[in-house]
């Protein structure tokens, strides 16, 4: 660290992969209740790639640098800061500036990570696991013995719900490409659908003797909502984070919401408040360590880049080539 400045990845102008390189930025200094974690890893995820792109602005405030999660260790702390010390091993989410030396965090967005979870993988946890809890927990009340159909099953977000589903003691189902089924199904998938080849729907219903699901997580949007609510049974719940497969839906019938008493909830954690993502975390954590601790959870990562392998990384994403979570190993 020379002249207060870190590496961290940059870009000038919005575009492919090969955009990002490596820079040379201001070291940030942490403020009231905040804390600086040298960071070993920062998780990858599709937002970093839309930013990547000019499709994704940061919100107001937050760091112009790519990455929404790091885990590290506590390198400084700013005053009023109680919670933390130097030398602790930790993980968290952040508003942006994940791919880089350094980061700041508010102490009370910081988990500890435990003895047991190797400090590269822990990066693979706070944003999948946070938004899949946020969805599970907070915004669709999934009960035990519930099933829900969770699309995109291998993907980050995918993964983290299908096992927080079994902790709850819930049936998950879930949609993705054929290759990518077994590791839905040692995850605790009960029932894998290659969407690529088969009507979801129609699978749904065959799987389910015409029963339905009680709580579906959507990624894709628009293509998939009549069909997601065919086969959602009385007072489902949809959960929709994301429009990957478009933002437009046609020529539905609202009677079909009234009828059955389905509740359609979008959400973006990315924009929420500290105030709400330090209570997210807080629960999160208080709920999941120990799960972590025994195995019953675990960090799905698919592949480890370095920070210089940055745009390779982000190919992959951009392909759909993934299952689990891309990490980026920050050297020293
Ligand atoms: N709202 C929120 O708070 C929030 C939080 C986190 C993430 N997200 C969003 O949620 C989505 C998933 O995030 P992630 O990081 O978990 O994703 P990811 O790990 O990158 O996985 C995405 C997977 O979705 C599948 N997919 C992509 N396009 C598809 C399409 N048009 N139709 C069907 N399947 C498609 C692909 O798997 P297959 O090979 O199986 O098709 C792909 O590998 C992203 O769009 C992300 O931005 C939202």
């Amino acid at each position: 660290m020379k002249d207060n400045l870190m590496q961290a990845i940059v870009f000038e102008t919005p575009g492919d992969p090969e955009v990002m390189h490596l820079g040379e930025v201001p070291l940030p200094v942490p403020g009231v209740k905040q804390v600086r974690i040298k960071v070993v890893a920062a998780g990858v995820n599709r937002a970093d790639t839309l930013q990547r792109r000019g499709k994704y602005p940061p919100p107001p405030g937050a760091s112009p640098l790519l990455g929404l999660e790091v885990s590290g260790v506590i390198d400084s702390v700013g005053t009023g800061c109680l919670k933390w010390k130097a030398g602790d091993r930790v993980m968290g989410l952040l508003s942006g500036g994940g791919y880089a030396q350094y980061v700041i965090m508010h102490e009370d967005m910081v988990m500890a990570v435990p003895d047991t979870l190797n400090l590269v993988n822990a990066a693979a946890i706070p944003e999948v696991f946070l938004t899949a809890y946020q969805s599970l927990v907070w915004l669709s009340h999934l009960q035990a013995r519930e099933t829900i159909l969770i699309h995109a099953g291998a993907s980050g977000v995918g993964t983290a719900a299908i096992q927080l589903a079994l902790a709850m003691d819930a049936v998950p189902i879930v949609t993705a490409s054929k290759e990518k089924h077994n590791l839905c199904s040692q995850l605790g998938a009960r029932a894998t659908i290659d969407y690529k080849s088969t009507d979801f729907a129609e699978e749904v219903k065959r799987i389910s003797g015409g029963q339905g699901v009680d709580v579906i997580v959507d990624f894709i949007g628009g293509p998939y909502f009549k069909k997601n609510i065919e086969i959602l049974n009385n007072d489902g719940r949809i959960v929709l984070l994301a429009t990957m497969g478009g933002v437009k839906v046609e020529g539905f019938n609202l009677l079909n919401l009234i009828t059955h008493r389905i509740s359609v909830m979008g959400s973006t954690l990315r924009a929420r408040s500290t105030e709400y993502q330090s209570r997210l975390t807080h629960e999160f954590w208080k709920y999941a360590r120990h799960l972590f601790e025994d195995g019953s959870l675990r960090p799905v990562v698919d592949k480890i880049f370095t920070l210089h392998e940055a745009a390779m990384a982000h190919r992959l994403v951009e392909e759909n080539k993934t299952a689990g979570k891309i990490i980026l190993r920050i050297e020293e």
